[in-house]
Order: C-alpha cells, then sequence, then structure tokens
C-alpha cells in the first residue's frame, strides 16, 4: 500500500466528488492522461504565485507548474494585468496583430544566430509536428531519428518508443526497436521513425548508417525531462550536431519544456549547440498556450506561404497568447530572474541531497538550473531512459503522497517527470518544502 494515500482521500472528498463526476464525462476525468493518478486525481480550485489551493481547500507549494510551463509563476500580477488588456481589445481575429512580431522578436533576441524566424503554434506538439514536416520538405527524406524515452508530444510519428512498451518489445540495449505506443498508429510511424538511445553517438552514427540518405532530421530534447531529468554527456550533442550537418539532415532542437525557462536562450544557450530548427512552447506562452518553431532563414522560408511545407491554425499568434508571452519574456523572466530562480532550485537540490544523506534513504538528485529531478533506489545519474526506468517507482510513490500530505507538490505528477522553479517561488518556500522533504522521508525510510 502506497504510503499517504489514505491521508490524502481523508485530506480530499470535494476532490474525489468532482472525479466521480467527470469521469462520468470525460475520460478518466482529465484532459491529458498525465494528470491522472490513482486513486484520482488533484482537482485544482485556486492558485497564486508559487501556490495552488486544491478544491478542498489544501495549500501546496507547486513544483509541477504545469510540467514546468508556469515560470513566471500562477497568476502573475504582470501576465494577467496584460491578458486582461488584450481582452478588453479582442481575442482572436484570424488576423495578425503586431504582438506576434514583438514576441518573434523577443525570442529571436534570445536565439540569435539560431533562429532568424519564428512561426507560432498553440501547443508543443504542433511545433515538432511542424519541425518534422519541414525536415522531410527541406530534404526530401523520409526517416526522423529519435531518442528511446523521449516526449515530443502526441503526434502519430514521434509516440514512437517514449518508454510505455514492455521490456519485451523494445529490443536490446545497443539497438532499441521502434515501438508503437498508442493504439492506432499506422506501421509508417514506426518504420519511419528510427530510434536509438541517449547520449550514445554510436548508435545514432548506426541510424544513419542504417537509414543511408533517407534520415531527414534527427529531433532530440537537449537534456532529457520526460525520462527523469537526465543532463547531455559532455560531447554529445556536438557530436549530433556534427553528424546532422555531415550527412545533410535537420537537427531539430525540441525545447519545448527548456526553452526561455533554464536560461534566457535555453538549452541553446546553456549547452552552446546550435540546432537547425527550436520547438519551443511552455515559458513563451507565460500560462497560456502558445508553441513556436523557429530556425534559419532558409528553412523558415519552406513554410507556407513562402514554400510547400503547408502550416496552419485558426488560434495561431493569437492575441491573448502573444500578449501573455510577450509580458512574461519581456517584463518577468529578466536576466536575474534566471539568476534567482536558479539560486533557489540550487538551494532545493542541495537542502534534498543533504536530507537524504542524514535520513539514508537512496535517492539521486539532478539539477539544470532551474529544473531538477530525483531518482529514487539510484545511487547515480542514468545516462539513459533504461538506466533511469530502473529508479524504485513505489517509493516515487510514497514520497509523492508523502509530501502531498505535507504541502507540496513535488514535482510534475511521474517519477519521469521534473521539480521546477518559478519567478515567485521564494527562500521561505524552500524552507518549508525542505522541512516536509525530510518529514517525509523519515516517513518513508
Ligand atoms: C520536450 C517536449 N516536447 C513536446 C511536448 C509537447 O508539448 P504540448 O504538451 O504543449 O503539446 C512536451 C510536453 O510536455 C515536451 O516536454
Amino acid at each position: 500500500m502506497t504510503y499517504g494515500v489514505d491521508e490524502y482521500q481523508r485530506r480530499t472528498p470535494k476532490g474525489r466528488a468532482a472525479w466521480e463526476r467527470a469521469a462520468k464525462l470525460i475520460p478518466g476525468g482529465v484532459g491529458s492522461a498525465i494528470q491522472f493518478k490513482q486513486p484520482y486525481p488533484m482537482y485544482i480550485g485556486d492558485s497564486r504565485g508559487s501556490r495552488v489551493w486544491d478544491l478542498d481547500g489544501n495549500e501546496y507549494i507547486d513544483y509541477s507548474l504545469c510540467y514546468a510551463a508556469m515560470v513566471a509563476g500562477h497568476a502573475n500580477p504582470v501576465i494577467v494585468e496584460a491578458i486582461k488588456r488584450q481582452a478588453e481589445h479582442g481575442t482572436l481575429y484570424g488576423l495578425p496583430t503586431t504582438l506576434a512580431g514583438d514576441l518573434a522578436e523577443e525570442i529571436i533576441r534570445r536565439y540569435e544566430g539560431v533562429i532568424d524566424m519564428v512561426r507560432f503554434t498553440q501547443s508543443g506538439v504542433e511545433a515538432t509536428q511542424t519541425a518534422i514536416r519541414l525536415a522531410r520538405a527541406a530534404t526530401g527524406r523520409k526517416t526522423i531519428v529519435k531518442i528511446e524515452g523521449q516526449y515530443h508530444g502526441g503526434t502519430d510519428h514521434l509516440l514512437v518508443s517514449i518508454g510505455g512498451a514492455p521490456a519485451d518489445a523494445i529490443g536490446p540495449d545497443d539497438h532499441p526497436r521502434s515501438t508503437a505506443d498508442s493504439a492506432g498508429l499506422l506501421p509508417a510511424s514506426t518504420e519511419y521513425t528510427a530510434v536509438v538511445q541517449f547520449n550514445d553517438l554510436d548508435q545514432m552514427g548506426r541510424a544513419f548508417d542504417e537509414h543511408d540518405g533517407d534520415v531527414a532530421g534527427v529531433i532530440v530534447e537537449p537534456a532529457m525531462t520526460n525520462g527523469g531529468v537526465i543532463p547531455p554527456l559532455p560531447g554529445y550533442l556536438e557530436g549530433v550536431r556534427e553528424l546532422c550537418t555531415r550527412k545533410g539532415a535537420v537537427m531539430i532542437m525540441d525545447e519545448v519544456k527548456l526553452g526561455c525557462r533554464i536560461a534566457p536562450g535555453g538549452a541553446t544557450e546553456h549547452w552552446g549547440v546550435k540546432g537547425d530548427v527550436v520547438t519551443l512552447a511552455k515559458a513563451i506562452g507565460g500560462g497560456v498556450p502558445v508553441g513556436a518553431f523557429g530556425g534559419r532563414r532558409e528553412l523558415m522560408e519552406q513554410i507556407s506561404p513562402l514554400g510547400s511545407a503547408v502550416h496552419f491554425g485558426t488560434y495561431n499568434a493569437n492575441p491573448l497568447g502573444m500578449a501573455a508571452g510577450l509580458a512574461c519574456l519581456t517584463k518577468v523572466m529578466t536576466d536575474d530572474a534566471y539568476k534567482e530562480m536558479t539560486r533557489l532550485t540550487t538551494r532545493l537540490a542541495d537542502g534534498m541531497r543533504d536530507a537524504l544523506k542524514e535520513t539514508g534513504v537512496a535517492a539521486h538528485v539532478v539539477q539544470v538550473n532551474t529544473l531538477g529531478g530525483i531518482f529514487f533506489g539510484l545511487e547515480g545519474q542514468p545516462n539513459n531512459f533504461r538506466e533511469a526506468a530502473k529508479n524504485d517507482t513505489a517509493k516515487w510513490d510514497d514520497y509523492w503522497f508523502g509530501m502531498l500530505n505535507r504541502g507540496v507538490i513535488p514535482m510534475g505528477s511521474a517519477w519521469f517527470e521534473e521539480f521546477s522553479m518559478s519567478a515567485q517561488h521564494t527562500d521561505e518556500d524552500v524552507d518549508r518544502t525542505l522541512q516536509a522533504f525530510e518529514d517525509c522521508l523519515r516517513a518513508i525510510a
């Protein structure tokens, strides 16, 4: 029995009632499967700053932050004001406004020398989906290479080997098999999506050899954040870059989670490796659904109406999202904000390591600037999804409910997610979180 589940149920009767109603109307009672957690998902009633309140009025310090999207924190007054101001003038025109140019300019400034032009979407998945279409259009080739355990959104060609397949289906460690991780995919999804393990350049090189002349692009999240947090080994991203250049393939840096979050210029700035196309979302929308893809001018000029790679969308570059994103990036996420968020995340990660030592619980804590992760039962840093998946997931469940019951949403709602900091978290939040963490560890040790 998972530690803390009974207590969670005792504290959340309104949440349970809301879920029982929703579950009759909406599959699983949730908008996305990741929001579902046994025995029933949390239902949120309100949020502000670093805090959210559930329907039962319980308060939580939030480090899930909608899977790292809420960089500015909840209901940030600067962003609320920008949204209100825009809403008074309309929320959708189906025709352009100057706001998209302003936000594009800010993104291009942050990704100078990498992104010359940007197109906006509503979400990360539309950005990655269109990026792979662009790679295929630009090269006239079919195969996309992706990393096992990396998640790029629920599009058919990328719902491959995201980590859901049983052990007997995934192939050997040095030669992963492409697995269809959803019913309803065409065979073409696995046929044209080659899969390799993260941090292994030999496998990447072999994938190019096996699909000689047909690799349109490689899509890579520069540090994994959906298989636990796994940074790239030194030289890995450079090696992928070199292979893509040599073989004429498009390198797609999926920075949906990391972009404009771990640094002003995201993973590109942090690791200094330049993709041909960068996909963005989450942080760039300031809490409103916005995604984007951008890259070198000659590639982006292949997007319709300039070129023949189609990109459509009723809600693309809608003024509400553009206004929120612009306020977030230009007014909230200053250079100082990134520094402060990194300082707080370092305090949190260091304090977690101290508490683990103190209580004798085995776990590895990893930090990348403003976000981090924890692997229970692992002493060292895993370097790919298969190593990460050996973590003690039962212990993670104990930690999840143990922390909820102590007023902290410790991270996104699964072991393979991350904890992240917002611009509204404080030292006091970190102090309280560390106290809760140590208490929780003592209870689950
Ligand atoms: C790295 C990465 N790419 C793409 C996506 C898909 O983004 P969205 O959920 O906005 O469609 C996600 C979602 O978490 C992600 O983490």
